[in-house]
């Protein structure tokens, strides 16, 4: 059975703003699936989508199936349960999402003593061994989280992630606030234990290159769309969508002295989610947008059948061969087209996907150790839940808003 079959996924916030549009994405238990696209464009949404963390007062609408359960229809005791030992999430910022005052090993074996029913000894000596796996002594689980470096209490994270078996681990923007060297090590870890325990793994990163090295299958979000998805060497090397080879095109190949020294850009802004311009979202700063994209917009649709890849563009329903040839004409600095649209500067894409960034980080911060945080979504009876609970807790369920 699929591991996850997200299907027609719609997040929008109490403001408005339509973070996430109609999202389909599957993966299969074993699988690597990186997702990419600038800032604003609605990965930490989709994310905490996933295991019903957005704040009260969110609309969500579709289907998230895991395991072939709908988690948007699951009762909060389900979803509580899921959260551990169905999918869990590391986000960026470890230090704020471990709690200060307790040791790691206590915080790791936490909710192994609650969703596993372990004794205190089983779930220290299982702390223990998470410790080791994810590369640190297991006598460090007296050690609390400021005697750790960034480094290493990314590392806590992931083993706290791991703690309940779960299915699928979905890791926002794990790496962003470390440097080059420890980046690369996590990077290597998440992807070595992944691949050891068969687990399914979503990967959030600004880093196009960075997934497609880590990765089977990238789909590149824009404006809370996927505008593209595919095998991870096809979408980086071969971009279909426009949006997705300009993304592409701004990381430096190697052995292409040309790129590093003239990494290519695109020119303006994304759009304001709660004002988005109409017909394809991209039209404003698409070189190869035609006029009828100011009105039309593009679903995503086969663009290879061999490989499965799909692409949200006019373009990309031609044969293979002729939307490449269409999407690579244009050089990369050409001018953006005088079209009228939400997206030009002055839009706050870059602000609110800070904001975005936050919310997400918060609410893990917020609950604490071993939680995952949560809030309600737009489901009354898990907002008065959330809300109810607390915040440092066992299961952490906090409302953001409440
Ligand atoms: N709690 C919130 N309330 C209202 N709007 C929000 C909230 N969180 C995020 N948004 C908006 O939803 C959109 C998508 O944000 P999101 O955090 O999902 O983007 P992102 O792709 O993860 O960006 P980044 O790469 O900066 O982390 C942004 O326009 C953001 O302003
Ligand atoms: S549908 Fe039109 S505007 Fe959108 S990406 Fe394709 S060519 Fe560009
Ligand atoms: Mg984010």
């Amino acid at each position: 059975m699929t591991l996850l079959d997200v299907q027609n996924l719609e997040v929008t916030y109490p403001g408005g703003a339509a973070a996430v549009r109609g999202v389909d994405l599957t993966l299969e238990a074993g699988q690597k699936l990186g997702i990419a696209g600038e800032s604003g464009c609605g990965k930490s949404t989709l994310a905490l989508a996933l295991l019903r963390l957005l704040p009260a007062g969110t609309t969500v609408g579709g289907r998230i199936l895991l395991d072939g359960e709908d988690v948007l229809a699951m009762k909060w005791g389900r979803v509580r349960a899921v959260r551990w030992a169905g999918a869990s999430i590391v986000f960026q910022g470890a230090m704020h999402s471990l709690n200060a005052v307790h040791r790691i090993g206590d915080q790791i074996a936490e909710p192994i003593l609650l969703h596993r029913r372990a004794t205190a000894a089983g779930a220290r000596r299982r702390a223990g061994e998470l410790l080791e796996q994810v590369g640190l002594p297991a006598a460090r689980a007296s050690a609390y989280p400021h005697e750790l470096s960034g480094g290493q209490r990314q590392r806590v994270m992931i083993a706290m992630a791991l703690a309940c078996d779960p299915g699928l681990v979905i890791a926002d923007e794990p790496t962003t606030a470390l440097d080059v060297m420890i980046q690369a090590q996590i990077l290597r870890l998440i992807e070595e234990l992944v691949s050891e325990q068969d687990v399914g793994l979503i990967m959030i990163s600004h880093d196009l290159a960075v997934l497609a090295d880590t990765c089977d299958r990238l789909a590149v979000m824009y404006a809370g769309r996927v505008v593209e998805e595919g095998p991870a060497a096809r979408v980086f090397d071969d971009a279909r969508h426009p949006y997705a080879r300009a993304l592409s095109a701004a990381f430096p190949r190697i052995g292409d002295p040309a790129s590093r020294f003239a990494p290519a850009g695109l020119a303006g802004d994304p759009p304001d989610p709660s004002a988005l311009p109409g017909g394809c979202a991209f039209h404003p700063r698409c070189p190869v947008a035609l006029e009828s994209c100011a009105t039309e917009d593009q679903p995503l649709r086969l663009a290879d059948a061999a490989t499965g890849r799909r692409a949200a563009c006019v373009h990309a329903g031609a044969g293979a061969e002729e939307a490449a040839a269409v999407v690579h004409a244009p050089a990369a600095d050409t001018p953006v087209p005088d079209t009228s649209g939400a997206g030009g500067p002055g839009a706050d894409g870059d602000d609110s996907g800070a904001t975005g960034s936050r919310a997400g980080t918060d609410d893990s911060e917020a609950t604490g150790p071993g939680a995952p945080g949560c809030a309600a979504t737009s489901d009354a009876e898990g907002a008065t839940e959330a809300a109810g609970t607390g915040t440092a807790g066992t299961d952490g369920a906090r409302s953001t808003t409440a």
